[in-house]
């Protein structure tokens, strides 16, 4: 696909997006819950971590706007328009929901790294900036995915439990805005690489990168953090298939930058990221996998 073409694509895909889903308001919710204990040891930890991730948006902001001080029309439209203003709605109502289960509000990193910061003077330079590019299109991939397949689990899960007010009117509604952004990510990466945006060396200095900094959604590379989240992959199951969740959450760095890996089915540092992880929870701990 020509250039042009893939742009208007992705163009239209970030305004047809805005139009079809508004940020859902927090009045639209149905607060009913029939056992709050049984939601509370089930999904209670899962939904404190990702009201955190999704109010983490705002930081997420601040580091695109140091990562990409050129950032074009598309792109800031997406995160002005669409993104943000969807992502601090579904950390607004998990925060509320978490409150309503008796936990405590989510506390939110808000720190922008060290590292972010490096890349980001280094951004000024054009061909760093279009690897930063990259990374945080690839980034926006593999987070939203972890999204939807958190989402789904906790759907079904709650549908079994019998508790539809919370899924139908909270989970259900989030995580059909969840897949538009993963969309828009895979697009726009996937358009970096078909049309030949980076040099073999950019493409070589982002393999580097994406080995060195890879990180689970919300990990902020904080090892309580990534406890946290290797207790989310208890919690959800994922750590019954390690390996089967490494190639889901990384087919889109898979295709474009490690195609050329014969036998790889998937970037070995992701599931090196998730055992990590599972592993830190199981050494620490995160409070009683019923609390
Ligand atoms: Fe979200
Ligand atoms: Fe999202």
């Amino acid at each position: 696909m020509a250039r042009q073409d893939s742009h208007a694509k992705i163009a239209e895909h970030v305004q047809r997006l805005g139009e079809k889903h508004p940020p859902i308001p927090l009045d639209s919710v149905d607060r009913t819950i029939h056992d709050a204990e049984a939601v509370k040891a089930r999904f209670g930890h899962t939904i404190d971590y990702l009201a955190r991730v999704e109010l983490e948006v705002d930081r997420n902001v601040l580091e695109l706007l140091v990562l990409l001080p050129d950032v074009d029309d598309t792109n800031k439209i997406f995160y002005s328009d669409v993104w943000q203003p969807q992502e601090i709605q579904h950390g607004l109502i998990l925060d509320r929901l978490q409150t309503d289960l008796g936990r405590e509000p989510a506390a939110p990193h808000m720190d922008v790294s060290f590292k972010i910061k490096i890349l980001g003077a280094l951004a000024n330079l054009k061909p760093i900036q279009e690897v930063a590019k990259l990374m945080y299109f690839l980034t926006g991939a593999s987070t939203e995915r972890q999204a939807v397949l958190a989402y789904n689990q906790i759907s079904a899960g709650l549908k079994e439990m019998g508790e539809t007010a919370i899924a139908e009117t909270i989970i259900n509604p989030i995580k059909q805005q969840e897949p538009g952004h993963f969309a828009f990510y895979n697009m726009s990466a996937s358009a970096m690489v078909s049309d030949r945006v980076l040099k073999p060396w950019q493409l070589f200095l982002a393999r580097v990168l994406r080995e060195r900094s890879y990180g689970l959604v919300g990990t902020n590379g904080r090892p309580d953090h990534k406890a946290a989240m290797g207790r989310v992959a208890h919690d959800l199951g994922i750590d019954a298939d390690l390996e089967g969740y490494a190639r889901e959450i990384g087919r889109v760095e898979q295709r474009l930058l490690w195609a050329h890996r014969q036998g790889m089915p998937f970037p070995p540092y992701i599931l090196k990221a998730l055992r990590e992880s599972v592993d830190l929870y199981r050494e620490r701990g995160f409070g009683p996998a019923t609390a």
